[in-house]
């Protein structure tokens, strides 16, 4: 087994508190794209067109459809093998969180609890007037773009989109859960989007151990303690099985 692996899975079994940043790279394996590289989202969609307020104001139909296609895809996609694998070392851990900012709901699927959604839920919807929001898993929707059941007024996706503030009471959870971990994990996220981009720097600087996995470098790899490069579906389930014999 790759030396990183084990020196990883030595330090997840010697501390029990561990918080988890996820970001697309982990669902890729489930068949959904993520944002940035060759098969990027953001090689054939501009974010301005479609994943900011000034968008969705211009033109509230052509943002709903592009969420409407991601939200068939993702309806059609399995948590796969990394998922699972966290599900598995929260079980095993004493204090555990995990700090998604992917919006497709795998990790509850797979039966992750105490999640953090910094990216907001492409499975609620929420009135842009009266802020009221349910969960919706109609695929397709029934009306598109969909009103308020209270209000009638147009609702959007649930989602923090570019140009928009991440509340604050979400932005506290995950200070506070980087705070009392002693390792955080981070996987399949390119680092380059705050806030959660700067979330590994927070660990390191209080003296959290930071263990990357991703299948490629990133702007931060090199100031982490280990970084592994390989398919989160294929690592994680090697590293969290903690308590089985690593020698
Ligand atoms: P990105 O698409 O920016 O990055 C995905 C990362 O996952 C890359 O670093 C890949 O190398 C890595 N990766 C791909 N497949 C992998 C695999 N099987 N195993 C491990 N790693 C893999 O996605 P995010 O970093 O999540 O925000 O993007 C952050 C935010 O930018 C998203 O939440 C979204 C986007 O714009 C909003 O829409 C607000």
């Amino acid at each position: 087994m790759d030396e990183k692996i084990v020196d990883a899975r030595k330090l997840i079994a010697d501390m029990p508190n561990i918080t988890v940043l996820t970001g697309a790279g982990i669902s890729a394996e489930s068949g959904i794209p993520t944002f940035r590289g060759e098969d990027g989202l953001w090689k054939n969609f501009r974010p301005e067109d479609i994943a900011t307020p000034q968008a969705f104001l211009n033109d509230p139909r052509l943002v709903w459809d592009w969420y409407e296609w991601r939200r068939k895809i993702i309806r059609e996609a399995k948590p796969n093998a990394g998922h699972f694998a966290l599900v598995e070392l929260q079980k095993q851990l004493s204090n555990f969180t995990l700090i998604t900012q992917n919006i497709d709901g795998l990790h509850q699927i797979a039966g992750s609890t105490s999640i953090i959604e910094l990216h907001g839920n492409l499975w609620q919807v929420r009135c842009t007037k009266c802020g009221f929001t349910e969960q919706n898993y109609e695929v397709p929707l029934r009306e598109l773009p969909p009103n308020c059941r209270q209000c009638k007024s147009i609702a959007r996706p649930n989602v923090v989109w570019f140009g928009e503030i991440i509340p604050m009471c979400i932005i506290d959870k995950c200070l506070i859960a980087i705070e009392s971990c002693q390792i955080m994990l981070i996987i399949g996220t390119s680092g380059v989007v705050e806030p959660a981009a700067s979330m590994g720097l927070i660990a390191k600087q209080t003296g959290k151990t930071v263990i990357e996995i991703n299948l490629d470098v990133t702007p931060s790899s090199g100031m982490y303690d280990i970084s592994i490069r390989g398919k989160s579906g294929e690592i994680l389930p090697l590293i969290c099985q903690i308590n089985k014999d690593y020698n």
